[in-house]
Order: C-alpha cells, then sequence, then structure tokens
C-alpha cells in the first residue's frame, strides 16, 4: 500500500469557522488527540495573525512528539520570520507560505501580473528555506487557475525548495474529474514533480470536497489536507474521518493512511464540544445517525445479518454497537429484538398484538424508547391476553 499522509487543519481552517476560535489550552488539547489519532501534519495556526495564534503555534511545536508542526503564512517576510520563531521548538517543523494564482486573484486581490507572481512564489519559498528544511507552497484558487499556469507556479516553487505542494480548490468549485485531471496534469507536466509531494485541499462549498480529495489521490497526490467533522471556513474542508475510511474500505486503492480509526468517534466529539459546533446527526462516519437504523426493511435485514445495511463494522471507528431506532416505520422484528433486550420474549401470536398496539403509539411520537415498549406490553395485557 502506498502512504498518503493526513494534515490535519482543524485547528487552523477549521478554527475559521465564525463563533469557534479556541484559547490555547483548547488547542493543545486537540492538538495532542490529533497526534495520538497519528496525523502526519497539525497545522497549528497562523502566527502572524494574532498574539494569541503565535502563543498556540508555540506551545503546540513544544508539546508534539510525533507529528510535522506547521504554521500558516503568506508570501510576506514578517510572516514567514513570525512562524519560524513560533515553530522554532517543534521537532519536525514545517512553514506553508503561498499565493493566490488564478486570474482573479491575480487581478482583482494583488493588482499584480503572472510573472509577479512567479517571483513572489520563489522567493517566499527561498526565504522560508533560510529557516526549516520542510517548506509547503500553497497556489491559492488552485482549482480555479489555468493547469498551464498551475504548473509554471509548482515549477519555480519546487526550484526554490518547497517539499510539498499544496493544490487547493479554496472556492470548492472543481468537480471531482476536473480536479483529479488537474492534479495528473501537474504530475506529467511540471519538472522536478516526483521529488515532491502533491497535497489536496478542497473546500466544500459544493458538497465535493471528499470527493475532489480522493480523486486527487487517485491521481498522484499523497497528502489530504482536512479536519475533523469537516468543519472550515464557510462550507467546511474535506473531512478526515470520511477521507480514512473511504481508504480503508476500498483496499483496492491501494493507498493508506497512519490513523488509528477507532478513535475517530472520540475526537470528533472532543472537537464538537471543545468549538461548540455539533455535528450533524447524519453526518458520515461520526453522526449519531450513521449506524442507526430505523426503517422495517433494513432493520429486518440488520437483525439477520449487520453487513446486509453496514459497509463499516461501527466498532472500527469507535461506536459501540449499531442502533435499531423504533419508529412508525420499524417492523415486527425490530420490535421483537428491542423488546427481547429488555426482558420480553413473545410468542408469534403476542408480537402481532403488540406490534398492532406499538404502530398505533408510534404514529403519535418521533421515537419509541425501550421505556414505551413497558407502556405498549402493559396496554396490550389490559385489551387481550397474552401467553407473557
Ligand atoms: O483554502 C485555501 O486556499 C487555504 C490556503 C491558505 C491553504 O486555506
Ligand atoms: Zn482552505
Amino acid at each position: 500500500m502506498e502512504h498518503v499522509e493526513i494534515f490535519d487543519t482543524t485547528l487552523r481552517d477549521g478554527e475559521q469557522v465564525p463563533g469557534c476560535k479556541l484559547n490555547t489550552g483548547q488547542k493543545l488539547r486537540i492538538a495532542a488527540q490529533l497526534d495520538e489519532l497519528g496525523v502526519d501534519v497539525i497545522e497549528a495556526g497562523f502566527p502572524v495573525s494574532s498574539p494569541g495564534d503565535f502563543q498556540s503555534v508555540t506551545e503546540i511545536a513544544k508539546l508534539v512528539k510525533n507529528a510535522t508542526v506547521c504554521g500558516l503564512t503568506r508570501a510576506v517576510e514578517k510572516d514567514i520570520d513570525v512562524a519560524a520563531e513560533a515553530l522554532k521548538y517543534a521537532k519536525r517543523p514545517r512553514i506553508h507560505t503561498g499565493i493566490g494564482t488564478s486570474e482573479s486573484h491575480i487581478k482583482y486581490k494583488f493588482n499584480t501580473t503572472p510573472d509577479k507572481i512567479l517571483e513572489r512564489a520563489y522567493e517566499a519559498v527561498a526565504y522560508a528555506k533560510t529557516f526549516v528544511e520542510d517548506v509547503e507552497f500553497y497556489a491559492e484558487d488552485a482549482g480555479r487557475t489555468d493547469n498551464e499556469f498551475l504548473a509554471k507556479v509548482c515549477a519555480v516553487a519546487i526550484k526554490a525548495g518547497a517539499t510539498v505542494l499544496n493544490i487547493p480548490d479554496t472556492t470548492g468549485y472543481c468537480l471531482p474529474d476536473e480536479y483529479g485531471a488537474k492534479i495528473k496534469y501537474l504530475m506529467e507536466n511540471v519538472p522536478g514533480i516526483h521529488t515532491v509531494r502533491l497535497s489536496c485541499h478542497c473546500h466544500n462549498d459544493l458538497g465535493l470536497a471528499t470527493a475532489n480529495a480522493i480523486a486527487g489521490v487517485i491521481n498522484g497526490a499523497r497528502q489530504i489536507e482536512c479536519t475533523v467533522n469537516g468543519i472550515g471556513e464557510r462550507a467546511g474542508n474535506t473531512s478526515l474521518e470520511e477521507v480514512v475510511m473511504i481508504l480503508r474500505q476500498h483496499p483496492k486503492l491501494n493507498l493508506a493512511t497512519n490513523i488509528d480509526s477507532k478513535r475517530l468517534l472520540g475526537i470528533s466529539k472532543m472537537v464538537a464540544e471543545e468549538m461548540g459546533m455539533m455535528v450533524q446527526a447524519n453526518k458520515a462516519i461520526v453522526g449519531e445517525n450513521a449506524f442507526a437504523h430505523s426503517s422495517g426493511i433494513h432493520q429486518d435485514g440488520m437483525i439477520k445479518n449487520r453487513e446486509t445495511y453496514e459497509i463499516i463494522n461501527p466498532k472500527d471507528v469507535g461506536v459501540n454497537e449499531s442502533s435499531i431506532v423504533l419508529t412508525a416505520r420499524s417492523g415486527r422484528s425490530a420490535l421483537a429484538y428491542r423488546a427481547k433486550n429488555i426482558g420480553y420474549d413473545f410468542t408469534k401470536l403476542d408480537l402481532d398484538i403488540v406490534y398492532s398496539e406499538f404502530v398505533n403509539f408510534a404514529d403519535t411520537c418521533k421515537i419509541v424508547t425501550d421505556n414505551d415498549i413497558h407502556y405498549i406490553v402493559e396496554m396490550s395485557k389490559n385489551k387481550f391476553q397474552l401467553s407473557l
């Protein structure tokens, strides 16, 4: 299996979610868990952005034992000086520098020319190299950058000494086949590309961040930038738990990560709590309903064999067990299963009677609980002769 590095940016891009700012203590707690989880790189923050973020990056650099610790900068000397200072205690420091490369960024953000962007890219990487060996270059808005120009930018960054090239779909615009083709184009057209690692950094504005990152690694990228629970600027980033489990559940891709998947639910809950940003119930892998089954047809299959309706063993992601949720859409087998768990062993006739009470009751509420089952059995006993 080839190794795909997991670059976690929960503490940088993830923390850009409005209202989710973390203090240094919170960032340290999350960083320690990310290191245990097995991420290869922790993007700890944007050191020049505030004294608090500088302090957080400095403390994380001191704390983290295994992962590379990375700090973001613009292609600006002052930013790079400050990041280098914040990272000076890191065992494995990385400076992440870059500049916008799309037509709209060149024209409206920088009011400059493509040649000037090439110069600034070279200078920023070369300057960062005077502080650390490991320099990642990002071509902001690469998703909307013309591939020929993007290849020129990448070649310049490699010449200046970049070790990793980040190809962000900053606005979440690309379709998976377009993003995959972009990575393939760079793999085939940039001199020296095989001496560096290409990285996918995808945003979720059209709900394609995970699909795009996977298309990227299928076409030769070997790093994915992602966040726990997929949080991040606007609609968020590629979700860490999703890409990790996609690679794990599809061995034919021949790509593996170092992530200890049993820790995924734990870290998801921790990040949700520290950030005050709850996870939607239907979120893949870590949502409350990711392993909950409520319709009669599915429940019947699940009770016979879990694999009929689950492609992941819940234990593999830290979920104790799948759940059979009773609703008005549930069938007899689910009711019998849940009732048995709380001590009722129905005959076929009992089950028919209790089930007819159950469906009437279930129509009046959203979910039928264990307490409700006791109540429904008592009601049934009052009306009919049960053999219980
Ligand atoms: O989305 C983006 O382009 C970024 C860069 C700063 C890496 O977050
Ligand atoms: Zn981003």
